[in-house]
C-alpha cells in the first residue's frame, strides 16, 4: 500500500504546481497575442490594395516613382514590410532579403518574374508587376518579424511578467512554510534556554499539518520534559529534608556518647568534620534545586568594587595559609542589581575554586571592567596559575558532581559550586565560562548586565 501524501506536501505540490501553471499560462498568452498581433496586420496588408498601387505607381512613373513609393514613410501599415525583386532576386529599394527567406523565394517566388520555359508551375505566391519597358518584378510582402522575441520590448515584457509572478509565489511559499517554521524554532531556543513552560503558540498546533504535528510533538515533548525536572527538583529536596533531621540527630548523639565515653580527639575529630562536610552537601542541593526553581526575591543595587573587596578580605585568610596571593583589580563605579547573599556564593564558589588548585607563592587575579564591546556588560574575570582544565572539560565542570581527579574529592566541596555559580549568575541575567589561561591556569568568566 503506498502512503498518503501528507499535507504539508500536498500544499508545497500546489503551491509549486500553480506557479509553473501561471509561468506556463502566462507565457502562452503573451506569445500568442503579441504573434497574433503581428499576423493581423500581414493579412490585413496582403488582403488590401497594394499590389495594385504599386503597379499603377510603376506604370506612371516607372521605377524612380516606385522606389520612392516603397521608401515614404506611411505607404506600408505596421509590421509589414515589401520586396520588389526582379529575376535575380535583387530588391528595387537596394535591401537584401533576410538570409531565411531566399532559398523559398527563388524556389516559388523568382519563377514567375524570370519567366522560365517550365511544364513546372508552382504556385505565385506574390502578384507580378510589369514596367513599362517589359521587365517584370515579384511584389514580395512579408511580415517585418515573425517571432514574439523580435521585439525588445515583448521579451522585457515577458520577463517582468514571469519575475513578478514567481516573486509572488516565492513570497506565499515562504510565507506559508517560513512563518510557522519560525515561531517554532523561537520556541525551541527558548526551552533550550531553560524558559521550561514555553510552548508552541495557538495557532501553530491548530494547525492539520505535519507543521500542526510537530508543535503538538514539541508541546508533549516540552511538558515531558518540565514534569521530569520538577520531579527532579522534588526528590532532591525531600531526600535533603529526610536526611537534616537523622543527620542532626546522629551530631547530637555523638555529642552526648563523647561526654559519656571520650573518644581519641583525632578520631572525634574526623568524624565531626565528616558529619559537617555532610550537613554542608545537603546544604548546597537544597541551595541548587531552590535556585533552579524559584526566581531570585531581593534585588539590591551593589557596587562591585566594594562587594568583591569585602569577598576577597574574607578568603585572604585562607588564601595566605596555602601562600597564594590575591589581587583585586577593579573599575570604579560599576553597579548590579542582585541578591546579595546569592551573589556572593556565586563569586565565592569561583574564588575558593581558584585558591584552592593554585600552587603555593603564586597568585589569583580577580580582574572588573565593562565589556569594550558592550557598555551595559560588566566582566569579572578570576584567573589562578593551577592545573587548569583540559579544554574539553571546560564547560562539563558546570555540571553537578563533575570532579576533575579523584583528590578533588578531598574533602573541600560538594561538588556543587560551579553548578549553583552558574544558576546564581543566570538567574541575575548573566553568565559563567571558564577558559584555559596563559601561560598556565583557569580563567573563570562571568559576564553580568550593568545596573546603568
Ligand atoms: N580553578 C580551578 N582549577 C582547576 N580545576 C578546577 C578549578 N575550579 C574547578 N575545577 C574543577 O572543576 C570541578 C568542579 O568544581 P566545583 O563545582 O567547585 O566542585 P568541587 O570544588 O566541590 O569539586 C572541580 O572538582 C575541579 O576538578
Ligand atoms: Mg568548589
Amino acid at each position: 500500500m503506498t502512503p498518503r501524501p501528507s499535507p504539508l506536501y500536498l500544499r508545497m505540490a500546489l503551491y509549486i504546481g500553480a506557479a509553473i501553471a501561471g509561468f506556463v499560462l502566462l507565457g502562452l498568452a503573451s506569445l500568442v497575442l503579441v504573434a497574433s498581433k503581428q499576423l493581423e496586420s500581414y493579412l490585413e496588408a496582403r488582403e488590401g490594395n497594394l499590389g495594385r498601387d504599386a503597379a499603377q505607381v510603376l506604370a506612371s512613373g516607372g521605377r524612380p516613382a516606385l522606389r520612392q513609393w516603397m521608401t515614404t514613410p506611411g505607404t506600408l501599415p505596421d509590421g509589414v514590410t515589401v520586396y520588389v525583386l526582379d529575376g535575380e532576386g535583387r530588391d528595387l529599394g537596394g535591401r537584401d532579403l533576410p538570409p531565411q527567406y531566399v532559398r523559398f523565394v527563388d524556389r516559388f517566388v523568382l519563377g514567375a518574374v524570370r519567366d522560365e520555359d517550365d511544364n513546372f508551375r508552382p504556385i505565385r505566391l506574390a502578384p507580378l508587376l510589369v514596367a513599362p519597358d517589359g521587365q517584370r518584378y515579384a511584389f514580395l510582402l512579408l511580415p517585418e518579424r515573425i517571432a514574439p522575441w523580435g521585439s525588445p520590448a515583448a521579451l522585457a515584457a515577458l520577463t517582468i511578467a514571469a519575475l513578478i509572478v514567481i516573486a509572488v509565489v516565492a513570497a506565499l511559499i515562504a510565507r506559508a512554510f517560513g512563518r510557522p517554521i519560525g515561531d517554532l524554532q523561537s520556541v525551541v531556543r527558548a526551552l533550550s534556554n531553560g524558559q521550561i513552560s514555553s510552548r508552541a503558540p495557538a495557532e501553530l498546533t491548530a494547525r492539520r499539518d505535519e507543521l500542526g504535528e510537530l508543535a503538538r510533538d514539541f508541546d508533549a515533548m516540552a511538558m515531558q520534559i518540565e514534569n521530569l525536572l520538577a520531579s527532579r527538583q522534588q526528590l532532591m529536596r525531600d531526600m535533603s529534608h529526610e536526611l537534616r533531621s537523622p543527620l542532626a540527630r546522629l551530631q547530637a548523639a555523638i555529642a552526648l556518647a563523647e561526654r559519656k565515653h571520650p573518644l581519641p580527639p583525632a578520631e572525634h575529630g574526623r568524624i565531626v568534620a565528616e558529619l559537617d562536610r555532610m550537613n554542608q552537601a545537603i546544604g548546597d542541593v537544597l541551595r541548587l534545586t531552590r535556585l533552579e526553581s524559584e526566581p531570585i526575591r531581593s534585588k539590591h543595587l551593589l557596587k562591585l568594587d566594594v562587594f568583591l573587596s569585602d569577598l576577597v578580605t574574607d578568603e585572604r585568610d585562607e588564601a595566605t595559609t596555602r601562600e597564594v596571593g590575591l589581587v583585586l583589580e577593579s573599575a570604579t563605579s560599576l553597579e548590579v542589581v542582585a541578591d546579595p547573599q546569592l551573589l556572593r556564593s556565586g563569586f565565592e564558589n569561583v574564588l575558593r575554586n581558584a585558591i584552592r588548585y593554585a600552587p603555593a607563592r603564586s597568585v589569583v587575579d580577580v580582574n572588573t571592567h565593562r565589556d569594550p564591546g558592550n557598555e551595559k556588560t560588566i566582566v569579572v574575570t578570576i584567573e589562578d596559575r593551577g592545573p587548569g582544565v583540559p579544554p574539553e572539560m571546560l564547560e562539563r565542570i558546570f555540571e553537578p558532581y563533575t570532579r576533575l581527579s579523584a583528590d578533588a574529592d578531598d574533602g573541600q566541596g560538594s561538588g556543587l559550586g560551579l553548578a549553583i555559580a552558574r544558576r546564581v549568575f543566570e538567574a541575575h541575567g548573566g553568565r559563567i565560562t571558564a577558559e584555559v589561561a596563559e601561560p598556565c591556569g583557569l580563567r573563570v568568566r562571568i559576564l553580568l548586565p550593568a545596573a546603568c
